[in-house]
């Protein structure tokens, strides 16, 4: 810590705030864009708390002009949001859209008229419905199509964008969505599951390999990173059961996209995770070489640990099995405090989780904090207009201790991103899990700067002084 009580981070470290496009932008059936799997996942019966759907969100699509204004007082170095392939091909294939590349053009016309830097993330979840429609991320064809999206977009925006995220968290796109069921598109799956992370892993690289191909076309530069949410996971007790656990849940959440992205192999133990559903049906020879190209940077998205146990799995017949059944438990934290999300806040995991990436991988590229942040009831606004949001700010206070401590220790972290710049629509808990440091009041659409806003403002003028 500093005199004034900000953490110790290098003077050339970014500070910025993230969305994404279904968490925030509405206007679904507005400016040609094609319905995407979570248009069709929010309106089943069933799927999102209280029904609640993206159609509106924060209705950023025609108010990003004031989302913008809100970044440029904050002051932030960049802004990561991501941009919905169906709005840029509606049908996922074919020809672009023009008023989908339009939106994007003049989102980030805003945001370097605000000198914020644009980060695009090319996949935040919205796969296109027709591509799902001919098998989704379980087919290599996806993979194949998202390479030529890719294409698309950084041809139209790389003269302004220069970092780009092929995916995000493709854990939960993978696994979450098409095994645990709570994400789009909502299905609980075996061998197609594992099928659905190796082609986004493919489908990350076939799009980077564009992404620079573009970039060198057009004589512009272009860094190039994927966002993993990794964990940092600890075994329950000391015993060999539990340790072996909590290295299936390792492969899991972790090595399955590390191994191949950073050492060019598939992780040894996927057999003991996941038994004959691993059974590589779906890869094909040359694809590691693909996924593994050199990286300009890992993003990286921390919320909280996992502690896990050894158990039976939950489905005896194999035949019936899902790709997250791996014989693991988990296991609450006693004695800490929580977030609206029930997770537990422990900052120091956080470095630890860090210090233990570089460990396992030396090669690791230089590291963005993509998203930290936290989830908090933020009771109405008090009688004087302001959100008293003491627990977001220590929250975040505490994980940028928690990097700068990990960069003390040798970890190469370049950034942070706040999650998120305002309340948005997160997933299958609808809108009353708000991550915003800017309340929206949804019923009014009004933005409502929290305190956690003018803090992260009066942090970034300080770090800025610095430079
Ligand atoms: C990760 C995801 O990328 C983001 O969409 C989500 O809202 C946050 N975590 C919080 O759960």
């Amino acid at each position: 810590m500093t005199s004034n009580g900000l953490p110790e981070l290098p003077p050339e470290f970014l500070f910025g705030t993230a969305t994404a496009s279904y968490q925030i932008e509405g206007a679904v059936h507005e400016g040609g864009r094609g319905p995407s799997i979570w248009d069709t996942y929010s309106h089943t019966p069933g799927a999102v708390d209280r029904g609640e759907t993206g159609d509106v969100a924060c209705d950023h699509y025609h108010r990003y002009r004031e989302d913008v204004g809100l970044l440029r007082e904050l002051g932030v170095d960049a802004y990561r949001f991501s941009i919905a392939w169906p709005r840029i091909q509606p049908a996922g294939s074919g020809p672009p859209n023009p008023e989908g590349l339009a939106f994007y053009d003049r989102l980030v016309d805003e945001l370097l008229a605000a000198g914020v830097a644009p980060v695009a993330t090319l996949y935040h979840w919205d796969l296109p419905q027709a591509l799902e429609d001919e098998g989704g991320w379980r087919v290599r064809a996806t993979a194949e199509r998202f390479a030529e999206y890719a294409r698309i977009v950084a041809d139209r925006l790389g003269d302004r964008v220069t970092r780009w995220i092929t995916l995000n968290e493709p854990f939960c796109a993978a696994f979450i969505g098409h095994s645990i069921g709570r994400h789009a598109p909502g299905t609980c799956e075996g061998t197609p599951a594992l099928a659905t992370a190796h082609n986004l892993l493919l489908a990350h690289g076939l799009a980077t390999r564009q992404l620079r191909a573009s970039a060198a076309e057009h004589d512009r530069s272009a860094e190039v990173g994927i966002t993993l949410n990794l964990d940092r996971l600890v075994p329950a007790t000391g015993s060999a059961e539990d340790r072996a656990a909590a290295d299936r849940a390792e492969t899991l959440h972790n090595r399955v996209w590390l191994d191949p992205l950073l050492c060019g192999h598939y992780p040894e133990n996927e057999a003991e995770t996941w038994g004959e559903l691993a059974d590589g049906s779906y890869r094909r020879d040359g694809d590691l070489e693909i996924i593994g190209q050199p990286l300009d940077f890992v993003g990286i998205n921390y919320y909280r640990p996992g502690k896990v146990k050894d158990a039976p799995y939950d489905e005896p017949d194999p035949a019936r099995r899902t790709a997250t059944d791996i014989r693991v438990a988990d296991v609450p934290f006693d004695g800490v405090r929580h977030t609206q999300m029930g997770w537990p806040v422990m900052p120091e995991t956080f470095t630890d989780l860090l210090v233990d990436v570089q460990r396992r991988y030396p090669n690791l590229p230089p590291v963005l904090i993509t998203e930290n942040g936290s989830a908090e009831p933020d009771l109405d606004r008090t009688g004087d207009g302001r959100v008293h949001d003491t627990d977001r700010i220590d929250y975040v206070r505490s994980h940028l201790e928690a990097v700068a401590d990990a960069i003390k220790a040798g970890v190469d972290v370049r950034g942070y991103f706040v999650w998120s710049l305002m309340d948005n629509f997160e997933w299958a808990f609808g809108y009353d899990r708000r991550f915003g440091i800017v309340r929206v009041d949804y019923d009014t659409l009004e933005r409502i700067p929290k305190d956690s806003y003018y803090w992260f403002r009066d942090l970034v003028r300080e770090h800025a002084a610095k430079r």
